[in-house]
C-alpha cells in the first residue's frame, strides 16, 4: 500500500485527516500488507514535523525520502525501512541480498549537501521558521476563504493551497497558464496545478516575501 501521507501533492494539494492514515496503518497491519509512505514531498519539515507520518503517530514499513533531504539543492533520494524488514535480507546466504543500486547511489556531493542540510535542522531554529510560515499561511488563507472566486483553501505546515472555482476544474484547467503568467509578471514563480494555486516556499523565506506572494494570490482572485 503506497500513500502520500496527509498531503497528496501533485494530485491537487489535497490534505486528508490523520484518521485516514491511522486507519490505513491499522488495515495494513491487520492484513499483513506493507505500508509505504511516500514522504518525498512531505518529508523534512514540509508539513510541520520532520515527516508527515509523525503528525498521525504512524510508523510505515518503508519510507521514500528525497526533495528536502539535501535541502532541495542537489538530487538525492533515500528509501528507509524498519529493522524488521531489513533483517529479512540479512543472511550469510548471499542469494538473500537485496541487490539494488542507482548510477549515482551515495553520490558524495549530494550526500555532503544532505549532511549540511540536516546540520541546519540541528543547529538552527528550523521548526520555528516552519511554524512562522504556517501561521502566515493560515492567516492569509482565512482572509480570502470567502472570496467568490475561491472554492476551497487548505494548508498543512508550510504548504498552502487555494482551489479556484472553474468550469474546467482539474489539472488541465485554462486558469493555469493565465495564473502562471500573472504571477511571473509580478515576479513570483508559482506553478498552479490546474485551478489549484499552491505555495511551498523554502523555509528561509522572509515574512515580507511570503506576504508578497499571498498579496499576489489575493490580487489574482479578481482577474
Ligand atoms: C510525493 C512525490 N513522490 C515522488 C516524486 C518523484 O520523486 P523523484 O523525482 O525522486 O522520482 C514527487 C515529485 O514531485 C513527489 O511529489
Amino acid at each position: 500500500m503506497i500513500v502520500e501521507p496527509l498531503l497528496q501533492g501533485a494530485g491537487g494539494m489535497i490534505v486528508h485527516p490523520v484518521e485516514f492514515l491511522q486507519r490505513v496503518r491499522r488495515l495494513c497491519s491487520e492484513y499483513g500488507v506493507l505500508l509505504i509512505a511516500d514522504e518525498v514531498l512531505t518529508g523534512f519539515g514540509r508539513c510541520g514535523k520532520m515527516v508527515a507520518c509523525e503528525l498521525a503517530g504512524v510508523v510505515p514499513d518503508l519510507m521514500c525520502l528525497s526533495k528536502g533531504l539535501p535541502g532541495g539543492i542537489l538530487p538525492m533520494g533515500a528509501t528507509v525501512c524498519t529493522r524488521q524488514l531489513h533483517e529479512a535480507f540479512v543472511s550469510a546466504d548471499r542469494s538473500h541480498t537485496f541487490y539494488h543500486g542507482h548510477s549515482y547511489t551515495g553520490n558524495p556531493i549530494a550526500a555532503a549537501a544532505a549532511v549540511a542540510s540536516l546540520q541546519i535542522f540541528e543547529r538552527e531554529p528550523v521548526f520555528e521558521r516552519i511554524n512562522a510560515i504556517a501561521t502566515i499561511h493560515c492567516e492569509r488563507l482565512e482572509s480570502i476563504r470567502n472570496h467568490p472566486a475561491v472554492g476551497d483553501v487548505r494548508s498543512i505546515g508550510t504548504v498552502a493551497a487555494v482551489e479556484l472555482r472553474a468550469d474546467d476544474a482539474g489539472y488541465f484547467s485554462k486558469l493555469k497558464p493565465m495564473l502562471y503568467k500573472f504571477f511571473l509578471d509580478a515576479g513570483v514563480l508559482l506553478r498552479p496545478l490546474g485551478n489549484v494555486v499552491y505555495v511551498m516556499p523554502p523555509y528561509a523565506i522572509s515574512s515580507n516575501d511570503l506576504h508578497y506572494i499571498h498579496d499576489c494570490i489575493a490580487k489574482s482572485l479578481d482577474l
